[in-house]
């Protein structure tokens, strides 16, 4: 038999068997490599990486990636109660997002968390209020959108003045002189965020230039940051993508950094865990169509919603290749919907009861998945080396159903 495909030592069959499918698989080491990537080329900056905690939530990532010296980026109260149930430190965290409710800004300040990364004046003053009303001084960024074209899916390109993000970069300054008219508020950083999956890296580099200058303007008016905050990270292959010049980009955030008294802060999320991640599934049915073939898995779009929403390419390969002619077909799930696809037009080998693979399923994969078709939210397992650690258990019907109740 050929060698079947392994995450670290151990070979993706065993691991079907042991906690069954769909399954999420991911390396330790992976992780541990993509933090790295980020410490080694910003050396010279002595970065704080906030991973952003949306790509992928799990506790024992989270913990993995605290343990490592990581920061956190979160997006909710909810993402704020996963950071602080890992172990992870709240004086390291950034609370992002457009729409934090005034229950979240509570749950934040009460426990302590680095900054609110700031998108509206609105936001500026509710943020006051709360920390009034509890007694408490808040400390704030305001995320400046830099007006900045991504070159990235539209649905994930963030930093355009159509975008619903941040404060326009001709309303900075008039931004931070409120702020710091708020008394309840204490400015420590600037942020921004232009987009996510950016293989071509000059406008990060751009949007850099553009938030130092804002910096300058600032200091001029007594208004001095104690941290600046670039985003999110870089992209990572899924296809056929150049890779993207991350020390390239460093250097140039080196050069444009020199003399500055503040610390960077980065927030990569896809870029530290999307290729430590597997998807494995089973294949239900091969079935030949009178136009196409399918191949029908049982994972879903419910499990994997990328290809669904994005039309994003994940790359799916046989566990186990078959010594049989290959055959194209699309990879689709059991979901009652035509966009329920994982995969169009792939050539491989398999039969019904062989296992896939789907590649680079560790961002924005398990941390978007639903119960549509009233299907279980799929296992998780970490492994390292040559043991592995179920990290979440598959969801029961009970558990779906808990919640609810048959009234009339
Ligand atoms: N910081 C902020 C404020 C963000 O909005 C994001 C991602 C990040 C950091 C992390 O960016 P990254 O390093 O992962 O590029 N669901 C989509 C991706 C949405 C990204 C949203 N923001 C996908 O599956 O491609």
């Amino acid at each position: 038999m050929t060698r079947p495909l392994h995450c670290e030592n151990l070979p993706l069959t065993d691991l079907a068997e042991q906690f069954g499918t769909p399954l999420y698989v991911y390396s330790q080491n992976a992780l541990t490599k993509a933090f790295s990537a980020y410490t080694d080329a910003f050396a010279a900056q002595q970065p704080l990486v906030c991973y952003a905690v949306k790509a992928n939530g799990n506790l024992s990532i989270l913990k993995h990636f605290a343990a490592l010296g990581s920061g956190f980026d979160i997006v909710s109260g909810g993402e704020l109660a996963r950071v602080l149930a890992a172990g992870g430190d709240a004086g390291k965290t950034i609370f992002s997002g457009v729409g934090k409710s005034e229950a979240e800004i509570e749950f934040a300040l009460e426990a302590g968390v680095l900054c609110f990364n700031v998108e509206s004046l609105p936001e500026l003053d509710r943020i006051n209020a709360v920390a009034a009303r509890l007694g408490k001084t808040a400390p704030v960024s305001l995320r400046i959108n830099p007006d900045v074209d991504a070159k990235t899916h539209p649905y994930i390109s963030t930093g355009l003045k159509a975008n619903k993000f941040g404060i326009a970069y001709a309303d900075a300054l008039d931004a931070y002189r409120y702020a710091a008219s708020l008394g309840r508020l204490n400015i420590v950083g600037i942020d921004c965020h232009i987009g996510s999956q950016l293989i071509d890296l000059s406008p990060l580099q751009e949007a850099c230039e553009r938030i130092l200058l804002l910096v300058d303007q600032l200091a001029a008016e007594g208004i001095v940051l104690q941290h600046i905050d670039l985003g999110g990270g870089v992209g990572i292959i899924y296809q056929n993508e150049n890779q993207p010049d991350l020390a390239g980009y460093a250097a140039a955030v080196q050069r444009l950094f020199a003399g500055r008294p503040q610390t960077l802060i980065l927030e990569p999320g896809r870029s530290l865990v999307g290729n430590a991640g597997t998807l494995l599934t089973k294949v239900e049915f091969v079935k030949h169509g009178e136009e196409k073939n399918f191949v029908i898995v049982d994972a879903a779009m419910n499990d994997l919603m990328r290809p669904a929403l994005y039309d994003a390419y994940h790359h799916i390969e046989a566990v186990v290749p078959k010594a049989i002619p290959p055959f194209t077909a699309d990879i689709v799930g059991p979901i009652c919907e035509t966009g329920d696809f994982l995969g169009k037009a792939r050539t491989l080998t398999c039969e019904a009861g062989d296992l896939l693979a789907i590649r680079s399923a560790g961002a924005y994969a398990a941390s978007m998945a639903s119960n549509y078709n009233t299907r279980n939210r799929a296992a998780e397992v970490l492994v390292n080396g040559s043991s592995v650690q179920q990290i979440r258990r598959r969801e029961t019907i009970e558990q779906q159903l808990a919640n609810e109740s048959a009234c009339l």
